[in-house]
Parts: structure tokens; C-alpha cells; sequence
């Protein structure tokens, strides 16, 4: 993990209301696992000094992407970032998503940034297995082309039906299931808290494995904060987990909800 100052090389509009920012980064970009995140200082914000959380989309060794949408202030503010601005960046965090098992058929679950947060994991899958893309409308389905370019057998589902199948994730998902009698699936999953608890539910269910990527507010990001402490379970009963540092990723049986 470090501390770089970055340099804005070109920021772009994607699709729909999000965005890619590509930042230079020789310290960061060769050190990623897929599944870790930056933690991004967002120079302009004044009273605001906290950083944000953002996945690593695409990393190599000179310079790193998120892919991000503006939802608050802080992200407002990060859109207006320019060509050869500066960015205080602290990475790369968190645990990563861990090696698939060989027996298993790899699957993807992804709403909204969660195709950022695992496109460099479907990249580095050796087996393709299909990936179940959800949104509220055909704009929020990100980067399909690129994950069937990498052999992904990619399943859309929009809230409105405007692109695949109309309804949440586990409508595609859950007839895909029915149908699965060779290998166990493995899941890698990021997204919302529901989409989360619904996946992790159903691997819990059926006894295979689904690692989630949790979504928590993030303070300082290296775990010494406890702002995103999660509960998580252990023999005995639960523990406190950071999301920053013992996370983001966990394993769905790992995972206590709140009520
Ligand atoms: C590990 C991790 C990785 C992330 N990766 C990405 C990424 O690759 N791309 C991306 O666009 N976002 C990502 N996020 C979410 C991103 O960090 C937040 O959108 C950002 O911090 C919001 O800051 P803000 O100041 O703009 O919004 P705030 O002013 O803090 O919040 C404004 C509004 O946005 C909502 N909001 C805040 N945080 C989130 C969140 N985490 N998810 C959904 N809504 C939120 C709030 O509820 C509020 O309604 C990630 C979060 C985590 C924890
Ligand atoms: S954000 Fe401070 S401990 Fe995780």
C-alpha cells in the first residue's frame, strides 16, 4: 500500500451518468489485486477532507481507472477533475477477491460501479462462466461488450425490461440454477446491499461459495478507524470486521446482517 500523488491523464464520460478517470500511477497500478480499491482524496472539497472508496477497474503498470457515477458532493466534485489535475491516492486496499476452486464454474453478480469492481477478476478467471449483470435501466448495464470480448456469457436484467430480462438479478439468476447440474457454481459478486444478501442467501442455500464485496462508508480506509466495521461470524458467535482492511471481500457464511 501507498500514498502517490496522481495525475488526471484523461477523464471521460462512459455511459449514462458515469464516468472513467484515468489517473498515472506507477506506484499503485502493479501491486493491484482484482477486487481492491483506491482510497481517493477529492482535492476540491474544502470542509470535506474525507477520501472516497473507489474499485481499481483497470490497472497496469503506469496508471490505474475507476469507473465511477457522481452520486454526492464528493463524486460531484471529482467529475470536474481536469486533464493533469493532481489526486491524492492511498492503495492498493483491501483483501481482493481470492483464487476460484478448480472444480467450480466461476459466476459473476454485478449491479451499478460492481462491473468496475470485477472486470479485472473476469480477466484473470482462467475458466469463463456466465455473468449476471443487473440494473435499473439498460444505461446502468456497464462494459457488457468487454466482459463477452473476455468470454464471459453475459445475462442483463433492467428493472424497466429495457435490456434483458425485466426484473432483478436473481429472476436470471434463479432458473439458471435449476439448470446447473455439473459443476458448483462460485460466485463473485459486487453490488448492492439487497443484491448481496440475495446471493449470499442463495449460496448459503444450496452450498456453494459467493464472496461479496461489501459496501460500507469508508473514514480512513487502513483500518484504523472502525467506521466500517462489519459483524462477522466465528465459531463462538461474531466478531468486528473491517471492511477497509479485512474486507471489502467476504465470504457469504462470513457475514452477519444487520435486521
Ligand atoms: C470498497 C468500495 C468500492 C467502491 N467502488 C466504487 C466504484 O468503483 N465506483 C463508484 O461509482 N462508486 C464506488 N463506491 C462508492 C463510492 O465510494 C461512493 O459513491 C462515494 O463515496 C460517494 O461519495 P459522495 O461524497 O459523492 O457522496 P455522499 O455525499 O457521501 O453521499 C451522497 C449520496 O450517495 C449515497 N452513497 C454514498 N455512498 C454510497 C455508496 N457506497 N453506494 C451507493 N450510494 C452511496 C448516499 O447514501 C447519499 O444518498 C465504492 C464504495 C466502496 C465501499
Ligand atoms: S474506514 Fe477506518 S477502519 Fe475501515
Amino acid at each position: 500500500m501507498i500514498q502517490d500523488k496522481a495525475t488526471v491523464l484523461k477523464h471521460e464520460n462512459f455511459q449514462g451518468d458515469y464516468r472513467i478517470l484515468h489517473l498515472a500511477t506507477t506506484g499503485i497500478g502493479p501491486h493491484v489485486q482484482p477486487g481492491q480499491f483506491v482510497h481517493l482524496q477529492v482535492p476540491q472539497l474544502g470542509d470535506r477532507i474525507l477520501r472516497r472508496p473507489f474499485s481499481i477497474y483497470k490497472a497496469d503498470s503506469e496508471s490505474i481507472s475507476l469507473l465511477y457515477k457522481p452520486v454526492g458532493r464528493g463524486t460531484a466534485s471529482m467529475a470536474t477533475l481536469h486533464k493533469k489535475s493532481q489526486v491524492d491516492l492511498i492503495g492498493p486496499l483491501g483483501n481482493g477477491y481470492p483464487e476460484a476452486a478448480n472444480d467450480t464454474l466461476p459466476v459473476l453478480v454485478a449491479g451499478g460501479y460492481g462491473n468496475a469492481a470485477l472486470y479485472l477478476k473476469a480477466r484473470s478467471l482462467k475458466r469463463k462462466g456466465v455473468a449476471f449483470f443487473g440494473g435499473r435501466t439498460a444505461e446502468d448495464i456497464l462494459c457488457v461488450e468487454e466482459f463477452e470480448a473476455l468470454g464471459w456469457d453475459v445475462r442483463p436484467t433492467t428493472n424497466d425490461g429495457s435490456l434483458g430480462i425485466k426484473g432483478l438479478v436473481t429472476d436470471a439468476f434463479d432458473p439458471w440454477l435449476l439448470e446447473q447440474n455439473e459443476r458448483k457454481p462460485e460466485l463473485f459478486v459486487c453490488g448492492p446491499t439487497p443484491m448481496l444478501r440475495a446471493m449470499g442467501d442463495r449460496a448459503i442455500e444450496n452450498n456453494f461459495k459467493a464472496w461479496l464485496s461489501l459496501d460500507e462508508n469508508m473514514a480512513c480506509g487502513v483500518g484504523a478507524c472502525l467506521t466500517c466495521v462489519i459483524k462477522q461470524k466465528t465459531e463462538t458467535g461474531w466478531q468486528w470486521a473491517r471492511c477497509c482492511k479485512d474486507g471489502p471481500i467476504f465470504e457469504s457464511r462470513e457475514v452477519l446482517w444487520d435486521e
